[in-house]
């Protein structure tokens, strides 16, 4: 057997030299949204987008995590649907097949294998502590008949999906923060026991639009959800359901537009604004000084609309045209080889006979 590359370095990402390999001139980022809805404004604005507008600093790789959407009761029916649906927002809005690798994570199977090696590195304490499967956990009134083994260990499949890239940075919200965290110390914990093998990442938070939140509790972050209509702006609604979703956002009963959180509706309606628009937060206050809530939410629905209307435009004619398809074929074929060298040195190190 031949190696022909040295083993990636084990300081942190913002140091490192390139990983085993690959010769990247700028810093690898990777994330991913998982396809357990139709997409709505929280994903544009609080990921995608980022990704778009920081698409020319980094070596991209963003994939759809259909693994991971399995994780919970997930309809096969819709599956496929909606993978599609999330991968074709990708695309348009604005993820360049040139500057970025767009793939579907089932797509490339070492995702699932690396996943399966780094269970055999991960302390179950590690993950008994984190809080997204507490809190899953506790909805289903931690019933063990209810909760599969793979929520428990979705936290693994994420590290392998990052660190199966080498990538330095993961631009994600808020709530992955400690997943993001569990990453390093098993790249940490695996670079020890059997040698540098993995970049250690770091999480990229974004400041606005890091977590939008719902419109009709603003204190639960923009999902799907069944009990709470209007909650969530799906990409993809008719302008009239968007329109009437932002008039009848959850305010307050006081007057003034001004960012202050505090007041949870006016300020989530005021951070979409200013994502959207890009204007600093005085002048959005300024516009808006002797408006009412009416007239700011009106003035809302249209930036929204706005916004969304090239990009809904765009969607369609990848989604009819096959293109898409096609994009997502050349995506995997283009992440797999480098996901593919990293698993071949895990393995090696790992002291596998390797084939
Ligand atoms: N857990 C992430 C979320 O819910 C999705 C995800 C899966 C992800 N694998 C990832 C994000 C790898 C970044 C990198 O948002």
């Amino acid at each position: 057997m031949v190696t022909t590359a040295e083993p990636p370095s084990t300081t942190t990402a913002a140091t490192q030299p390139p990983p085993a390999g690959q010769k990247p001139t700028r810093p690898r980022v990777l994330s991913g949204v998982k396809p357990s809805g139709s997409p709505h404004l929280g994903n544009y604005l609080g990921a995608i987008k980022r990704w778009v507008d920081a698409q020319d600093q980094y070596d991209n790789f963003f994939c759809v995590v259909d693994l991971h959407a399995i994780t919970e009761d997930q309809d096969p029916a819709n599956m496929a649907r909606l993978t599609r649906e999330v991968a074709g927002l990708y695309f348009a809005a604005g993820l360049d097949p040139k500057k970025s690798t767009v793939f579907v994570q089932s797509h490339v199977p070492a995702h699932a294998e690396l996943g399966w090696l780094l269970n055999c590195v991960t302390p179950m304490g590690w993950l008994e502590r984190m809080t997204q499967y507490k809190d899953k956990a506790a909805k289903q009134g931690d019933n063990r008949e209810r909760i599969s083994v793979g929520l428990f260990d979705y936290p693994v499949l994420m590290a392998a999906d990052i660190l199966l890239y080498q990538a330095h940075y993961v631009p994600v919200g808020d709530d992955q923060r400690q997943h993001v965290e569990l990453t390093r110390d098993v790249a940490e914990r695996f670079n020890r026991l059997f040698g540098p093998t993995f970049v250690v990442p770091e999480a990229l938070i974004g400041e606005s639009g890091a977590r939008i939140m719902g419109l009709s509790d603003p204190t639960k972050k923009m999902s799907k959800s069944e009990d709470l209509p209007g909650q969530s702006i799906g990409i993809f609604d008719d302008p009239s359901d968007i329109r009437k979703a932002i008039m009848r956002a959850t305010t307050d009963s006081q007057r003034d537009i001004v960012f202050d959180e505090s007041r949870p509706g006016i300020y989530n309606l005021l951070t979409i604004f200013e994502v959207l628009s890009g204007e600093s937060r005085p002048a959005i206050e300024a516009r808006f000084e002797d408006k009412g809530y009416g007239d700011f939410k009106k003035a809302l629905a249209e930036l929204v609309l706005d916004s969304l209307a090239p990009i809904q435009a765009r969607y369609k004619q990848l989604m009819t045209s096959g293109e898409l398809e096609h994009l997502l074929r050349e995506g995997a074929e283009r992440a797999a080889p480098v996901a593919n060298e990293t698993l071949r040195h895990v393995k090696n190190a790992l002291g596998f006979l390797v084939s």
